[in-house]
């Protein structure tokens, strides 16, 4: 490694830096209440003036990523996009995620540089079929999960009830962390079952209100049935302390931040090829999980959205580009508040910056101070629909060779070079990434283009010898495509054939994910 070590005065600087960090992500059903959380997390944070500039009046989805018109036409939310704030002496990083579960790769990348997530759940509805699968996302990486039962204030099911189908849903032990006072539109405040303070958002009740008297009640009950909170079991993704409130009215919501400024967790270690990386060792690591690109119509620009993983990173700093193994220079690294960027000066371990580059960073890439390194988990997945691109105008394939190449390296879709020579095909997860190719090719590189299907419906990496691999490409020619990394393809027509191409080839090996890195 090149870093020098630090002095101890240095070292103790450095880590208190951070453990101030908090990275988190949001995760919830569409509807139970993410961005009105966002808006009032922000806002309690500080970093908005006022609610409405997450999403503008009558309107979903109007924060700064807004920038593409098929995300504003279709009221989804496709780009990542990074808020940060201070609140109770921490630095916050609040990841947004895609809404719509066409884009759960996105989803996964970004869980990939969290620290923790926040799960919210409409208190009428409870667990949903999307929050059941963003939580399976977290639970791959044993992510700490906060959870918020959201809209209090209205009609909801029995608190015991909620508790209990969360337990049993997603096998995660709950330790409710605050109570609710008083139902529905009777619903004015939070109790703390650690403190024993009491948060209303008007006058506090009278002892004998009856809804002081149902909650001292329901206490009794709580304390003798449910565990507590405990930290080492919420850390390691085993419980969930669990907030009631109101993203509407505003309940509840900085119990959740002083519970994250209190309970943390401060940056995980990130997993790597050889070693786990704790975010206060003293040389800098970073980890790309997302590219964008023209985020802003006026420049066509191209950012790296990195996890620093440890030290601390300033600008002007050159780190080694692991996967090409050149220097790369830091000029001008940007933090992501709500509303505009700013250059970062420096940033550490929790932090995410942007980095602007002409197409050197990828998805999965790693930055260190010199040490080969490569951070893991940051994964592609099989697709599961894949269409032959079809271009309207033939003078144009060289723009759409590049564009597409631009394109998957953004994780946009995924792109298979057939080894027939046949034009290429995309495979994307969820259908709506189809649209956002479409329109992005057209909007971006001028290029129309239509798809047209494959007889494949099935995607896997194959690994094994060399010349085990050369004879089953030669033998199944037509079934076999590069991915953007040149790596080997089999694309089945059905899981039947797969199934068959599998049992009768033991010495390869055939994955439904990659490991980029
Ligand atoms: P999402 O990002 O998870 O999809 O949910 P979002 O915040 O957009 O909230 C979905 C709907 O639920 C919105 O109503 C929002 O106002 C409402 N909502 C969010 N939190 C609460 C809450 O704590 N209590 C109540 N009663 N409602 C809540 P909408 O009618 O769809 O939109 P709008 O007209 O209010 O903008």
């Amino acid at each position: 490694m090149s870093e020098s070590p630090l002095t101890s005065a240095s070292q103790k600087a450095l880590t208190q830096e951070i453990t101030k960090r908090r990275s988190f992500a949001i995760i919830s059903h569409p509807d139970a209440g993410k961005t009105t959380l966002t808006e009032r997390i922000l806002r309690a944070g500080g970093a908005i003036q006022m609610a409405g500039n997450v999403r503008a009046k009558g309107e979903r989805r109007r924060t700064r990523s807004d920038w593409m018109g098929i995300e504003r036409d279709r009221g989804i939310s496709v780009v990542t996009s990074v808020m940060t704030f201070e609140y109770g002496g921490c630095i916050f990083n609040l990841l947004d995620t895609p809404g719509h579960e066409d884009f759960s790769e996105d989803t996964y990348r970004t869980l990939t540089a969290v620290d923790c997530a926040v799960m919210v759940i409409d208190a009428a509805k409870g667990i949903e079929a999307r929050t059941r699968k963003l939580f399976e996302i977290c639970r791959l990486r044993d992510i700490p999960i906060v959870t918020f039962i959201n809209k209090m204030d209205r009609e909801a099911q029995d608190c015991f009830g909620l508790l209990d189908e969360i337990s049993a849903a997603l096998a995660l032990d709950t330790a409710p962390a605050t109570w609710p006072i008083g139902r529905a539109a009777q619903f004015v405040g939070t109790y703390d079952l650690r403190t024993r303070a009491t948060h209303f958002i008007a006058a506090p009740l009278p002892d004998d209100d009856p809804r002081m008297v149902q909650l001292a009640e329901e206490l009794e009950l709580v304390e003798g049935a449910l565990p507590p909170f405990d930290r080492d079991g919420f850390n390691a993704g085993h419980l969930t302390p669990v907030f009631f409130g109101s993203a509407m009215k505003e309940i509840g919501v900085t119990d959740l931040l002083d519970a994250l400024v209190a309970y943390g967790p401060a940056p995980r270690a990130q997993p790597a090829e050889t070693r786990d990386v704790k975010g206060d060792e003293p040389g800098v690591t970073a980890l790309v999980f997302k590219i964008q690109a023209n985020m802003d119509p006026n420049h066509r620009d191209r950012i790296a959205f990195a996890r620093v993983c440890s030290g601390r990173l300033h600008r002007g700093m050159r780190l080694k580009h692991v996967r090409t193994g050149k220097q790369f220079a830091l000029h001008t690294p940007q933090f992501f508040f709500a509303r505009e960027r700013q250059l970062a000066e420096e940033a550490f371990a929790g932090d995410v910056v942007g980095i602007p580059n002409h197409g050197t960073l990828r998805i999965g890439d790693t930055l260190t101070e010199g040490e080969d390194l490569r951070f893991t988990g940051v994964p592609y997945f099989a697709p599961e629909i894949l269409r032959r691109v079809r271009l309207d105008d033939a003078m144009k394939a060289k723009k759409l060779r590049q564009a597409l190449v631009e394109l998957a390296e953004e994780g946009v879709v995924q792109l298979f070079r057939p080894q027939d020579g046949l034009a290429p095909i995309v495979g994307v997860v969820g259908v709506l990434q189809l649209d956002v190719l479409q329109s992005r090719l057209k909007a971006e590189y001028g290029v129309a283009i239509g798809f047209e299907s494959t007889p494949f419906t099935m995607a896997r990496w194959i690994t094994g010898q060399d010349k085990v691999i050369e004879a089953f490409s030669q033998a199944q020619r037509s079934a076999m495509a590069d991915d953007i990394d040149g790596d080997p393809v089999f694309l089945a027509s059905s899981a039947f054939m797969l199934r068959r191409t599998i049992e009768m080839t033991p010495d390869l090996t055939f994955h439904d994910i990659k490991q980029i890195g």
